[in-house]
């Protein structure tokens, strides 16, 4: 083994880049057309790897994404495809990737990144805390029952190629709505979630798409997969996979739910990445009908700069609150701050000495888009100091409503 030299990779590395991020993951590359799907949203310049000699050992990237956050919206580094190969594993190329990823990030002017993990163990050291949570839900279709008074209407299939067209509006409308949620570009469009090649499909079928039309135009839409069955006793037991569902109204939001769940055939409906405050079960007779099988971490966010950072999204409650950030990979962020809420709008600044509370640099992240629970992070001592300032942390930063993303990436 030679030494390990980090670049970003040319255009012609991409095929050997794309096959080393796939072994990474324990799975082959789907098709020769992939590393030109990664290009496309993925350009040379945003790409890392370790090299030992020639051959690549690990990959790293990062998305560049517009997060929404608290009352608008902030480029995010979107740090992705982390692998390093199992013949070099535990050497530390993760920690200098990651380093060298950070150096570069703050270099672009970020002031933060944020990830989805596929294990928990191992971003916390980076200083990343969990932002958003989701849950996986299940329901058998006959079981849900909408209560009197929801207001239901027929919604309208559309193909993938009228989706292109038709879906953008209607996610845009809601995007500004929900802090966690990134926008699409029109590559992200076509490469991430409209892309159906069989490889994508899994046993499943190809992509179905379905839009409800509101009295101002489209105001909502569904993308779903299904899979056919039959159970023992000779009736149709296929499956629902709901891949997103889109409502910039709450009728849309539940034509589109009370479609999902009466197609014919399909009386399994399962839905990943379902928000944990979405109104669905309220909507319902029997909320306990829907099943929820896995709440799970989703974005990871890190806090690069803190005063930018704070400074970006807005509070929905004033105040003043002094913390010291603590963060042991990057000492750059160390040190004491005040931030001052006038208006909704803080006002951020370093200043000298300690104060009455020490916050972990990924608690920071935790807490960024109003999701976090400061009271349980203090408990866990990952927040130390009075409770009286703990509590004012939690009031000042949470939001009414619960921080969600989109998609993984
Ligand atoms: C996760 C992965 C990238 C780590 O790479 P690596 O080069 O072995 O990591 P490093 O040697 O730089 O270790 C970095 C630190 O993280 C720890 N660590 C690494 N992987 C870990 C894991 N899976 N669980 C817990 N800790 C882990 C190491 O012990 C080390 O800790 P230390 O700095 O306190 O000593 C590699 O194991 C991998 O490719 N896994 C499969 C793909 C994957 O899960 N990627 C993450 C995508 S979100």
């Amino acid at each position: 083994m030679g030494s390990i030299t980090y670049r970003p990779v040319t255009d012609d590395e991409y095929p050997a880049f794309a096959r080393a991020l796939f072994e990474g993951f324990s799975d082959d590359v789907p098709d020769d057309d992939f590393s030109d799907l990664l290009k496309t949203i993925l350009p040379p310049e945003r790409t890392l790897a370790a090299f030992d000699g020639d051959t690549i050992v690990g990959t790293f990237a990062g998305y560049d994404l517009d997060l929404t956050i608290p009352g608008g919206s902030l480029p995010m580094e979107g740090t992705t495809v982390v692998t390093v190969f199992p013949t070099h594993r535990r050497m530390g190329l993760m920690n200098e990737m990651m380093r060298l990823h950070l150096e570069d990030s703050v270099a672009n002017g970020y002031a933060i990144a944020g990830l989805w993990a596929s294990d928990s163990a191992i971003y916390g050291r980076y200083g990343y805390g969990v932002a958003t949570y989701a849950e996986t839900v299940t329901m058998i279709s006959p079981n849900v029952v909408f209560r009197e008074g929801v207001v239901i209407d027929r919604v309208r299939r559309v193909s993938v190629e009228e989706a292109a067209v038709e879906l953008p509006p209607i996610f845009d409308m809601v995007l500004p709505t929900k802090p966690g949620m990134f926008a699409r570009t029109q590559d992200w469009w076509s490469v991430e979630v409209l892309h159906d090649a069989s490889w994508r499909r899994r046993d499943k079928t190809t992509l179905r798409v379905v839009v409800h039309d509101g009295a101002d135009g489209p105001d909502g839409y569904a993308i779903y997969r299904q899979k056919g069955g039959e159970g023992d006793d000779g009736h149709a037991n296929g499956t629902v996979h709901v891949v997103e569902v889109i409502a910039a109204t709450d009728r849309a939001h539940a034509s589109l739910w009370f479609y999902l769940t009466n197609i014919d055939g399909c009386p399994n409906v399962r839905r990943w990445n379902f928000p944990v405050d979405d109104p669905f079960p309220m909507k319902v007779r029997e909320p306990r009908k829907l099943t929820r099988e896995k709440r799970f971490d989703a974005l990871w966010i890190l806090v690069l700069d803190v005063v930018a950072a704070l400074e970006a999204r807005t509070y929905e409650r004033e105040g003043a609150i002094r913390f010291t950030i603590v963060n042991s990979f990057r000492s750059e962020t160390d040190g004491s701050y005040e931030l001052v809420i006038e208006g909704g709008v803080g006002s951020c600044r370093r200043i000298d000495g300690d104060t009455a509370l020490e916050i972990d640099i990924d608690v920071l992240g935790a807490l960024y888009l109003g999701g976090g629970d400061a009271h349980a992070y203090a408990a866990a001592d990952r927040i130390r100091g009075e409770a009286e300032v703990t509590r004012r942390l939690d009031e000042l930063f949470r939001t009414a409503r619960a921080p969600w993303c989109n998609q993984f990436f």
